[in-house]
């Protein structure tokens, strides 16, 4: 049985599921340098805006054991660059990496403090996301067994520990009032088709696999009473980008009348990009496109079209739930205007 915890500090290194491997292989990744880690995070052994966060805060420990941080900067700012630059659209990546990084004429210890910081705040963020969101979701469709549409993976791989979009879908699995979760595939990598079935069979929850373009017909056939995902940055305007696919979700769920819910911590919000074009979109070439784990899908050499995420406009987003507040955009409702209910 695989941890609970996607990745932790455990005996002075970072380990992880590998979640390359998943479903098939459950194998725990010992990461103890900051090469490791940034291959890690770039071939998506680790992956989802929270668990980048702290992946990142806990790669500054490792930069500041390789560099001594209080002496000469030159190694560890390097570093630290390689860290926050390895995949550029989940805001939490450098946020983490420059939270910690802060902390460096403080020495590794207080680095290693504010990272385990974070890794708390986003296991606590998800567990009220769940709640708060199970709570929106049973005040729009009603107080009923709910089917939930989701994409990628929002599930605790993709946090710590439960998750965003999948915290949600936990919580009325909980409750008892999951009717079911209608994971869509996520072409190119089956974060949805791998990860997110992997997730909802340990959880005993009732689950049917879709491949991404039946998503928006089902949605107009009346297959899901709400469709809920995960962001990797929420930019001021409510525009949200999120894995590739989101938005033609989006535009299948406001065809059907059908609420749009993004469920993000407040750590994916990013108040200084204005709007969702300027969010640098992460290209991944077009090796992922054109063939699936070295099984070549297209003949040798086709040339392809990789977008890791799109934007959906803050226009078609009923809700975001993040771990503070709730910020009803359907009613007029703005990132700026919205109090945090804790601060
Ligand atoms: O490319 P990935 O797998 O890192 O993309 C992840 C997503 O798009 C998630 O939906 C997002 O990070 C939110 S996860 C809690």
């Amino acid at each position: 049985m695989a941890p609970t915890r996607t990745l932790d500090w455990i005996n002075d290194a970072v380990e992880m599921i590998d979640q390359t491997l998943l479903p098939q292989q459950e194998v725990v990744l010992r990461v103890a340098d900051v090469p490791t880690m940034v291959d890690a995070i770039k071939r998506l052994a680790v992956r989802g805006a929270p668990a980048l966060g702290v992946a990142g805060a806990y790669a500054v420990v490792l930069a500041g054991r390789q560099h001594d941080p209080t002496g000469d900067p030159t190694g560890f700012r390097a570093a630290i660059e390689q860290v926050r630059t390895a995949r550029p659209t989940a805001v939490n990546l450098a946020r983490m990496t420059d939270r910690v990084a802060a902390l460096a004429g403080a020495g590794v210890g207080a680095m290693l403090a504010e990272a385990h910081r974070i890794r708390d705040e986003e296991i606590a963020a998800s567990t009220t996301m769940g709640e708060v969101g199970a709570d929106l979701v049973l005040e729009l469709v009603g107080n009923r067994p709910v089917r939930a549409m989701t994409i990628c993976n929002t599930g605790g791989l993709a946090t710590v520990e439960r998750g965003t979009a999948l915290a949600v879908v936990h919580t009325l699995f909980e409750r008892d009032l999951l009717a079911e979760a209608i994971p869509v595939e996520t072409r190119p990598l089956l974060q949805g088709g791998r990860l997110t079935t992997w997730e909802l069979q340990r959880l005993g929850a009732p689950h049917r696999l879709i491949v991404d373009s039946a998503g928006p017909f089902l949605l107009s056939r009346g297959a899901a009473d709400v469709v809920l995902i995960g962001a990797d940055r929420v930019a001021a305007n409510g525009d949200t980008a999120n894995k590739i696919g989101s938005f033609s979700l989006s535009l299948g769920a406001r065809h059907a009348g059908v609420p749009f819910i993004v469920v993000a911590p407040e750590s994916t919000v990013d108040l200084t990009t204005p709007d969702g074009n300027a969010i640098e979109i992460e290209d991944r070439g077009p090796v992922e496109v054109a063939t699936f784990r070295d099984t070549p899908i297209a003949p040798e050499g086709t040339p392809g079209i990789n977008p890791a995420f799109d934007v959906t406009p803050v226009a078609h987003i009923h809700s975001l739930v993040t771990d503070r507040r709730v910020v009803r955009f359907a009613e007029g409702d703005t990132l700026t205007s919205t109090a945090h209910l804790v601060t």
